[in-house]
């Protein structure tokens, strides 16, 4: 499919247009023409990152627009609060550096309770990701961190020197599906204690054959990174809130980049519940909070893919807060 389902790619289209050596904002333009449907209103980017999409929707809004922006890597909010520093003097654009797993808590402690759009860009920066001391990446040398929020105590390390083997390989296949999961806990478990990235890379290649090495280390490394951040909770939390937060018309988008985060993203703005269990009314109506803006996932296309390769696996679904309300709908 293309960026636009309404217009044919365009390959002299710039989709580097909002991007930073920070990080290039995925399938900027289609978020913020189907994101803002006020341009007076609040919007909120639970993932700031380098703000490029907030930037973004900053020059789609008026001036009675506001964003807030909400990352829960104080580098993301050092480096957005510096680029968008104008809009944040004018009142129009203010960070909070925190989780997305209590983002209702988080806007209400600044006094917001209804919102008309919010952005979950999910997965790592570009920044986090380079970063080789972040530990994210297996091609570098860096700790075995993988903290997106430096505060929290649990990282990386922990888990790959202290988890019982069956608890790895659990891990491995259920954030990972990765088929030689046991395999790989066991030789972990062997070669204890792994300090860095490289040493743990080179225990995970030892397992499987080399032309199978990096798709390997990419799902144990994302794994890691899932169980560490908690992503997939903090994921259905934010997607139950924004039941809450979105007032009707208004509208959510999330771009997900595995299957694992897409899934759950197309239950819920399908169904309106994270089981994907249709709920009907008397006359087979199905009862959700949601209308689809599109049928089918979007993805970037062509041009967008050649300008900006990490773009590739990004997915996104947009849907419109309807006046229902359903049981499953609590936070
Ligand atoms: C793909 S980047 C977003 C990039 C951003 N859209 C831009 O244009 O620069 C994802 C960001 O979300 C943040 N993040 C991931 N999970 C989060 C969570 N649970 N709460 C808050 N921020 C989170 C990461 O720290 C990272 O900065």
């Amino acid at each position: 499919m293309t960026q636009d389902p309404e217009n044919k790619p365009d390959k002299d289209r710039d989709t580097l247009r909002y991007s930073t050596p920070y990080h290039a904002p995925v399938l900027c333009d289609v978020v913020v023409k189907e994101l803002v449907t006020d341009r007076s209103g609040v919007y909120v980017d639970a993932t700031l990152g380098g703000g490029g999409h907030s930037s973004a929707l900053l020059d789609r809004l008026d001036s009675g627009g506001r964003v807030i922006g909400i990352d829960q890597d104080m580098d993301a909010i050092e480096e957005a609060s510096k680029r968008l520093s104008e809009a944040k003097n004018d009142g129009r654009f203010s960070a909070i550096h925190g989780s997305f797993s209590i983002i209702k808590e988080l806007l209400n402690n600044s006094e917001i309770y209804q919102i008309h759009g919010l952005l979950l860009d999910l997965g790592v920066s570009s920044h986090q990701f380079d970063k080789k001391e972040r530990g994210f990446s297996f091609q570098g040398t860096g700790m075995i961190d993988m903290r997106m929020d430096q505060r929290n105590h649990l990282s990386a390390y922990d888990i790959v020197n202290h988890w019982p083997p069956e608890e790895l390989k659990r891990l491995f296949k259920q954030y990972g599906e990765e088929p030689a999961a046991a395999r790989i806990a066991r030789r972990i478990a062997e070669k204890r204690p792994l300090e860095t990235t490289t040493a743990l890379a080179d225990v995970v290649r030892s397992t499987v054959p080399s032309r199978q090495a990096d798709k390997t280390l990419a799902r144990v490394f994302q794994a890691l990174r899932i169980e560490v951040n908690q992503e997939l909770q903090a994921l259905e939390y934010a997607l139950h809130a924004s039941v809450d937060l979105l007032t009707p018309g208004g509208r959510i988008a999330v771009i997900s980049y595995h299957s694992l985060e897409d899934r759950r993203v197309k239950r819920f703005l399908r169904y309106g519940n994270m089981e994907g269990k249709p709920v009907r009314d008397l006359y087979g109506n199905l009862i959700t909070p949601w209308r689809l803006i599109h049928r089918h996932v979007i993805q970037p296309d062509e041009v967008e893919i050649s300008q900006n390769p990490r773009a590739r696996s990004a997915r996104l679904r947009i849907a419109e807060r309807t006046t229902h309300n359903t049981s499953q709908t609590a936070a």
